[in-house]
């Protein structure tokens, strides 16, 4: 039997948007990661406090998760891009969790600019399988996606498959 979790976290919504499709395709459990202190609801402020290096590199504290990860083989890991790394309460959630030999399938939404986050989220999870990365791209500070609807539902059915 192949569990699967989705895992992500969001600011703007775009990454939850995405980790719902998934949700209604897989019918799989789902996992939103919350930080404990809420980010600002102005954009701006949050984008320019998380650009300095001193700020992108502290780990801010997540709400516990309440789940046995124990229970899945498979995370579905969904993560916005933050100045070209995986969102900080993803790096969090990974660093507090071990994930040895579970498959991570990675997707991550962005503007375009990917960075490093890949290459970030293998470092962190070195003893993982990690497959099937997906870069989806939306219009700048937009709900708009740009990756199209085929290659993420085809994305998705691929990952459906995958035991
Ligand atoms: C603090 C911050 C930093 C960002 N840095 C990047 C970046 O480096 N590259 C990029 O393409 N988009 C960047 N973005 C845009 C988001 O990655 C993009 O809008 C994403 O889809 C948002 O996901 P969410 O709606 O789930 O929060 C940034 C957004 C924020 C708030």
């Amino acid at each position: 039997m192949n569990n699967k979790l989705i895992v992500y976290f969001t600011y703007t919504n775009n990454t939850k948007s995405i980790a719902e499709k998934i949700k209604n395709e897989l019918d799989c459990d789902i996992l939103q990661i919350k930080t404990v202190i809420p980010y600002s609801t102005n954009y701006e402020v949050v984008v320019n406090d998380e650009h300095n290096s001193e700020a992108s590199n502290r780990l801010p504290e997540i709400e516990d998760i309440n789940i046995d990860l124990d229970k899945y083989d498979t995370i579905i890991l969904g993560t916005p891009v933050w100045w070209y790394r995986p969102a900080p309460a993803i790096r969090t959630f990974l660093t507090k969790n071990d994930l040895m030999g579970k498959n991570i399938i990675v997707f991550a939404t962005n503007a375009g600019w990917l960075g490093k986050t890949f290459i970030e989220i293998k470092k962190l999870c070195p003893n993982s399988n990690i497959t099937n990365e997906m870069n989806i791209v939306f219009e700048s500070n937009s709900s708009k996606l740009e990756t199209s609807i085929s290659d993420i539902m085809n994305w998705i059915d691929i990952i459906k498959e995958k035991s």
